[in-house]
C-alpha cells in the first residue's frame, strides 16, 4: 500500500511521467477475419467486448523487440539517450523466454549500457505494478531516469481453436520514463493487492516448473492461455471499481476529482461498470479497446497515448490508473499529469 496524498508531501520528490512511447504493429486481424478461423461472428465480438480489431505481430516478431521499439519512442520523444536510463523494468507474460529476462534483451538492443533490469510478471496489472516498482527508486533518489514497459505478444500464446480467448487479445508495447519532480505532479498514491486463489480462472499452465514442455503438454496445448471467462470478468467488474473506489477515497477525493480514467482494456463492458460507479461522463475515460483488443501489459501506456492524441490529458490533471488481472492482481495508481513532449 502506498501512502495518501497530503500537504506535507507536496513539495516532496515524486516519480514522474516524462516520456512515453509506444509501438503497435501494422498488421491487423479483424473480427471478419477471425469468422473465418473459429465459430464466431463480429457481432458477438462487437457486443460482448467491445472489440472490432486487433493488431498483431509478423509471426516470429519476440516482445523484446516491440518493448525495444516503444522504448525508443518515448527516449525520442523525451530528447535523451539510452545512455542515460538506470534501470528498465518490463512487465511481461510473454518474455522471449523464461530466461533471461527481456529487460536484459531490450537493455542490450537499445544500447542502455549503464542500465539494470528485471520483468515483472503481474498479467494486466503488470504495467501498473512496474510502475510502482519504477517509482520507488526514483522517490527515494536512487535512480534518476527509470524506463517502465509494458510489452506483450499474447498471439504466441493464443489458441486459435478456442473461440472464447483468441477473440479477445492483440500484441503492443508501451514505455514510460520515470524521473524526479518536485511541483506536486508524478505518482500520489499506489494500491496493489492480489488474491493468488484466482491462478486456476487465468493462466497458461505449461512450460513451467510444474509442468515441463513434453510432448504430452504440446498435445494438450498446455503452452496457450486458459481462462475461464465469466469468473474472471464478475471478479474483474468488482475489483476494477473497489480498487479505484479506494484510493481516491484515502485521499480524500471522489469519481468527480478525476480528469482522466485510464482503466485497463479487458473488456468495455468491465471498464463501463467502473466507470458508471465513479460517474465519470464519457470525455474522462479512456477507450481503445475496440482498436487493439487486450494488449495485457501495454493496454494503459497504449490508452496513455490514445488520451494524448485526444488531447485529454494536461498538465496537473489528475489520473486515475486501474488495472486488475490473472493472478488474480490488482492494481490502481493515481498521479498528477506531469506533461510529456506529444506530437
Ligand atoms: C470472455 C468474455 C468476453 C465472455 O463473455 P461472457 O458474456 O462472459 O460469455 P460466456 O462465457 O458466458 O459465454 C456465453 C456464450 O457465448 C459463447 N461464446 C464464447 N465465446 C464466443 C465467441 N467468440 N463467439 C461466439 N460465442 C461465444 C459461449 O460458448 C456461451 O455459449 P453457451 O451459452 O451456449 O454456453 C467475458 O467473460 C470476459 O470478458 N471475461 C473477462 C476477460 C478478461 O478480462 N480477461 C483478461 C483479464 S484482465
Amino acid at each position: 500500500m502506498g501512502g495518501p496524498e497530503d500537504e506535507s508531501r507536496m513539495s516532496h520528490r515524486r516519480a514522474a511521467i516524462t516520456a512515453l512511447g509506444t509501438h503497435v504493429p501494422e498488421r491487423v486481424v479483424t473480427n471478419a477475419d477471425l469468422e473465418k478461423i473459429v465459430d464466431t461472428t463480429d457481432e458477438w465480438i462487437r457486443t460482448r467486448t467491445g472489440i472490432h480489431r486487433r493488431h498483431v505481430v509478423e509471426p516470429g516478431t519476440p516482445t523484446s523487440v516491440i518493448a525495444a521499439l516503444a522504448a525508443q519512442d518515448a527516449l525520442r520523444r523525451r530528447g535523451i539517450g539510452p545512455e542515460e536510463l538506470d534501470l528498465i523494468v518490463v512487465a511481461t507474460v510473454t518474455p522471449d523466454m523464461l530466461f533471461p529476462a527481456t529487460a536484459c534483451l531490450v537493455q542490450d538492443k537499445i544500447g542502455a549500457k549503464k542500465a539494470w533490469g528485471f520483468d515483472v510478471s503481474a498479467a494486466c496489472s503488470g504495467f501498473v505494478y512496474a510502475l510502482t516498482i519504477g517509482a520507488q527508486f526514483v522517490e527515494t533518489g536512487r535512480h534518476r531516469k527509470v524506463m517502465v514497459i509494458g510489452a506483450d505478444v499474447m498471439t504466441s500464446i493464443l489458441d486459435y481453436e478456442d473461440r472464447t480467448t483468441c477473440i479477445l487479445f492483440g500484441d503492443a508495447a508501451g514505455a514510460v520514463i520515470l524521473e524526479p519532480r518536485e511541483d506536486g505532479t508524478g505518482i500520489l498514491d499506489f494500491s496493489h493487492e492480489v488474491d493468488g486463489s484466482g491462478a486456476p480462472y487465468l493462466s497458461m499452465p505449461g512450460g513451467g516448473s510444474l509442468h515441463p514442455a513434453t510432448h504430452e503438454t504440446v498435445d494438450q496445448k498446455m503452452h496457450t492461455l486458459k481462462q475461464q471467462g465469466q469468473h474472471v470478468f464478475k471478479y474483474a467488474v468488482r475489483k476494477f471499481a473497489d480498487a479505484s473506489e479506494q484510493i481516491l477515497l484515502r485521499n480524500d477525493f471522489t469519481g468527480t476529482d478525476v480528469d482522466l480514467f485510464v482503466a485497463h482494456q479487458a473488456n468495455i463492458r468491465i471498464i463501463e461498470a467502473a466507470q458508471h460507479r465513479m460517474g465519470l461522463p464519457d470525455s474522462k475515460v479512456v477507450k481503445n479497446i475496440h482498436e487493439y483488443g487486450n494488449t495485457t501489459a501495454a493496454t494503459i501506456p497504449l490508452a496513455m497515448k490514445t488520451a494524448l492524441d485526444q488531447k485529454k490529458l494536461a498538465k496537473g490533471n489528475l489520473v486515475l490508473l486501474a488495472a486488475v488481472g490473472a493472478g488474480f492482481t490488482v492494481g490502481s495508481v493515481l498521479l498528477r499529469w506531469t506533461g510529456v513532449s506529444w506530437d
